[in-house]
């Protein structure tokens, strides 16, 4: 087995605000880690595994300083953020002020100089240690909003790399984020990856048009020509999930049984509805879980036969943003419960938890239809997981025609999130339409998935950013999959 990443060691490196294993304290009290599941992870694996490749990130708790080290295989660099880099890095200027202003300003984005100072200082801390664990010529791939300056703070200090960026989220309209007071920097901080990825093609042009009025920078298409010869791409790379791994899970015995258990327990109603999200403000639950109640209200749905699952993970509970969010949802749960509810048998079910993958699948095997409607979202990998797991081609999918996944998953009951008669339609179309056509829209879209999962979305930004002309790095060995 690899050992421990080393200065000038790492032919591929991942740059990302977390680690993917999350701090946990044993039974024992000992104090050890667990790998946070996700796709991103688990695509890139493989290819880590071949190209002597490390992952930077934070331990996700304040003052943790710990030494870089191997889990399952994986070469982890923990990078260290005070409490105070909390607050203002993590909470402040990544999601007090650029996640709300990405996702159409949702929420008022707050700008405050102290957070953007903090931002530079963590993002120059990431791409220091990147600069040191790079081989000469090698990959590094940064992720996400969090690390926005990273590109260009690390061409400076190793002109050799080649340099990736991709964003998650959603880049906004020109017209919103001319607000930032620092967007020059921003934009000039992209600008020093050779490649900038996006879920969605419209956020590729947003970006170029930006750089062109706000830079100066000449561009055609999706290039970028700078000043000093070299140019920067920008292009969608719509990311997924591990479909097959999702389907492998969803078709085994434990998650069958505990599928029933589920519907069991809910009391075997003839229609489970479900939605899973991270508790934030671009998701949509409020607007959802009202427009579901008025349906109840009305008498289209009857809490004998019908029940809401709605869980909500807990997430950046410290935020102010979010601590509202939450009253607001326990109030609005409490107030259909209480209207609508009888012994027994709520309207909405709801959980304030995080669960893991296995329950997850459990809960998208055990729904009827699955109703996802956030008021922006880069991707929404929930609805892709929903699909992964219908198997048997049955089960109705509600999505927002503003999630990125509306793109690709054309065959949705699509909804307008802000329209809460159109919801409530949409909802009640889905639940009466036929088998057959519930049938042919979830074949259509499980197509999809098969086609592009996570591996070929990785592949194809890592084959993109490999064929960049003018750099002196190495081409990274492919996976070998087995
Ligand atoms: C989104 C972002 C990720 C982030 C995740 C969880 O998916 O794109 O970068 O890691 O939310 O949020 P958290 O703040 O807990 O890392």
């Amino acid at each position: 087995m690899r050992g421990v990443t080393t200065s000038g060691s790492a032919d591929l490196v991942i740059l990302a605000n977390r680690l993917p294993v999350d701090r946990v304290r044993s039974a024992d009290g000992t104090l050890g880690w667990r790998r946070s599941p996700g796709g991103l992870v688990s695509a890139l694996e493989p290819i880590m595994r071949n190209n002597d490749g490390a992952w930077i990130g934070w331990p996700g708790v304040p003052d943790e300083d710990v030494e870089p080290f191997v889990d399952e295989g994986l070469s982890l660099v923990p990078v260290p953020m005070s409490a105070q880099e909390v607050e203002e890095f993590y909470e402040g200027f990544s999601n007090g002020t650029l996640w709300p202003l990405y996702h159409d300003v949702v929420a008022k984005p707050e700008f405050h100089r102290e957070w953007w100072d903090s931002y530079v200082a963590v993002n120059e801390r990431f791409a220091e240690k990147a600069a040191e664990i790079a081989a000469e010529g090698a990959t590094v791939w940064v992720q996400d909003y969090q690390m926005q300056l990273v590109p260009r703070m690390l061409r400076e200090r190793r002109p050799d790399l080649r340099i990736g960026f991709y964003l998650h989220i959603p880049f906004p309209p020109t017209e919103l984020f001319q607000q930032l007071p620092w967007r020059r920097q921003i934009l000039e901080g992209l600008l020093g990856a050779d490649i900038v990825g996006f879920q969605l093609n419209g956020a590729a042009q947003n970006f170029v048009r930006l750089v062109r009025q706000r830079v100066g920078h000449k561009t055609h298409r999706d290039t970028v020509y700078l000043p000093d010869g070299r140019t920067v791409q920008a292009r969608a790379f719509p990311i997924s999930i591990d479909t097959r791994g999702f389907e492998e899970l969803a078709r085994s015995e434990s998650v069958t049984q505990r599928a029933a258990q589920i519907r069991e327990a809910l009391g075997n109603p003839k229609t489970v509805l479900l939605g899973i999200d991270r508790l934030d403000y671009t998701k949509g639950i409020y607007p959802r879980l009202r427009a579901y109640s008025e349906l109840v209200a009305e008498g289209r749905f009857s809490v004998d036969d019908a029940v809401f699952v709605q869980v909500a993970t807990p997430s950046r509970e410290r935020v102010e943003q979010y601590r509202v969010l939450r009253d607001d949802i326990d109030r609005l749960v409490g107030r259909i419960n209480g209207d609508l509810g009888r012994i027994g048998q709520p309207a909405i079910s709801y959980m304030h938890s995080s669960f893991p993958r296995h329950e997850m699948a459990a809960l998208y095997r055990a729904a009827d239809i699955m109703v996802v409607t956030p008021y922006r979202d880069g991707m929404n990998l929930v609805a892709k997981e929903y699909v992964a797991c219908r198997y048997d081609n049955d089960g109705a999918l509600v999505l927002s025609e503003f999630a990125g996944a509306a793109e690709e998953l054309r065959q949705a009951w699509r909804v307008n999130p802000y329209d809460i008669n159109g919801m409530k339609a949409a909802i009640l179309e889905a639940a009466h339409a036929d088998d057959r056509e519930v049938t042919r829209r979830m074949k259509a879209m499980r197509k999809t998935i098969m086609e592009h999962d996570v591996a070929g979305w990785a592949a194809a930004f890592l084959g993109a950013l490999s064929e960049v002309q003018g750099t002196h790095s190495k081409t990274l060995r492919p996976s070998r999959r087995s």
